[in-house]
């Protein structure tokens, strides 16, 4: 499969380089930018030109409607270098249906396909020496949009920028996961945007995280809001439990991101014909398992993390460490999803889209 081309572009192109002065090997996640962004503005209810040109800083009106209302959506997603120097992106459709979704419930105007997945396209065209070989190098990919139109009213923007920034990235977490689950604060409830891949629903986090931190803690498992006893996100991952040789995540809803990683690990682990169960989760019966022995991993599941293994939760104050494990199904699904994503393995689902 390929990416849909743009037909009408316009290309400014960087004077230099940046990419002589960073250290591939040594990254922050999402710390440095390639030379090229797009930009496509929605104006008197259309959507503009789109232009690709110098990454830089820009101004925008200070009453526009993303700064007070936080009218703003992001999608994550990451490009791939084989070992023929050829592009490739994982599920892109999936990405592009999900914002159009975001943009829908955050009021915002949906972007067309030639404008995401061409601009897309043409844009890692012009930056494809930042894209590196091998697993663990990855260019991490965002697009987003936010409200430009100005004035203070409290009612949706009449005008949009839609943007699309690269940054080559390594891993997201740099030690160990250890979390809290959560008993008061919550990521989402029914009938408000934690579906969505809304700017707010990650600030909203910043807040309870902190706490965590400061107990030292890097996430939260959020748990549902009206009664938290189910167990439903990992931070800002989808999250998964392996008790005994079963795997559970709960189902999505209007509290769970619709994760694309999340769905390709429920397709491989039916492939590889590990059990699996996609049913709300219990705290309870995560306490119970913690304390018979029967849970074995935790791990969470999303785009800029891939998979993570989560070494110990709290709990009411009470710290439950997971078992060392000679065989972990997270390694072992992660290193066969990344395979898959840098062409490592055959692509039997057909997930991979080349540049
Ligand atoms: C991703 O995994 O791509 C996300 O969107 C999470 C983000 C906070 C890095």
């Amino acid at each position: 499969m390929e990416v849909t081309p743009l037909i009408d572009i316009e290309i400014i192109s960087a004077s230099n380089s940046k990419i002589n002065s960073v250290d591939f090997e040594n990254l922050t996640f999402g710390n440095v930018f390639t030379d090229h962004m797009l930009i496509c503005d929605f104006k008197e209810g259309s959507w503009q030109k789109p232009v690709i040109q110098p990454y830089a800083p820009f101004t925008i009106d200070p009453s526009a409607k993303v700064f007070h209302y936080g009218q703003a959506i992001f999608e994550g997603m990451k490009a791939y270098k084989d070992e023929e120097d050829a592009v490739w992106l994982f599920r892109p459709e999936e990405n592009f249906q999900r914002f159009n979704k975001s943009a829908t419930r955050m009021a915002m105007p949906e972007v067309t396909e030639s404008i995401f997945m061409g601009g897309l396209k043409k844009l890692l065209q012009i930056d494809q020496q930042w894209v590196k070989k091998g697993i663990g190098n990855t260019l991490y990919i965002r697009p987003f949009m936010i409200a430009t139109g100005h004035g203070v009213i409290a009612a949706p923007s009449q005008e949009y920028r839609f943007m699309i920034i690269l940054s080559p990235a390594r891993s997201y977490y740099s030690g160990e996961v250890k979390v809290i689950v959560a008993e008061h604060f919550s990521r989402a409830a029914n009938g408000g945007i934690g579906a969505a891949k809304a700017a707010g629903n990650y600030s909203a986090q910043f807040y309870p995280t902190k706490l965590a931190n400061d107990k030292g803690f890097q996430q939260i498992i959020w748990t549902d809001d009206a009664t938290h006893t189910k167990l439903e996100e990992a931070g800002t991952m989808n999250v998964f439990f392996r008790i005994n040789d079963t795997l559970y995540t709960a189902p999505t809803s209007e509290r769970i991101l619709d994760g694309v990683t999340r769905k390709s690990v429920i397709e491989l682990a039916q492939r590889e014909q590990i059990n699996i169960e996609v049913r709300p989760i219990l705290v309870e019966e995560l306490i119970a398992a913690a304390k018979n022995g029967s849970l074995k991993e935790i791990f969470g599941a999303g785009t800029a993390a891939v998979i993570n293994p989560i070494v110990g939760f709290s709990y009411q104050e009470n710290y439950f460490e997971l078992p060392q494990l000679e065989h972990s199904m997270a390694i072992d699904i992660k290193e066969k999803l990344t395979n898959i994503q840098h062409k490592l393995a055959e692509d039997t689902f057909g997930w991979t889209v080349k540049v």
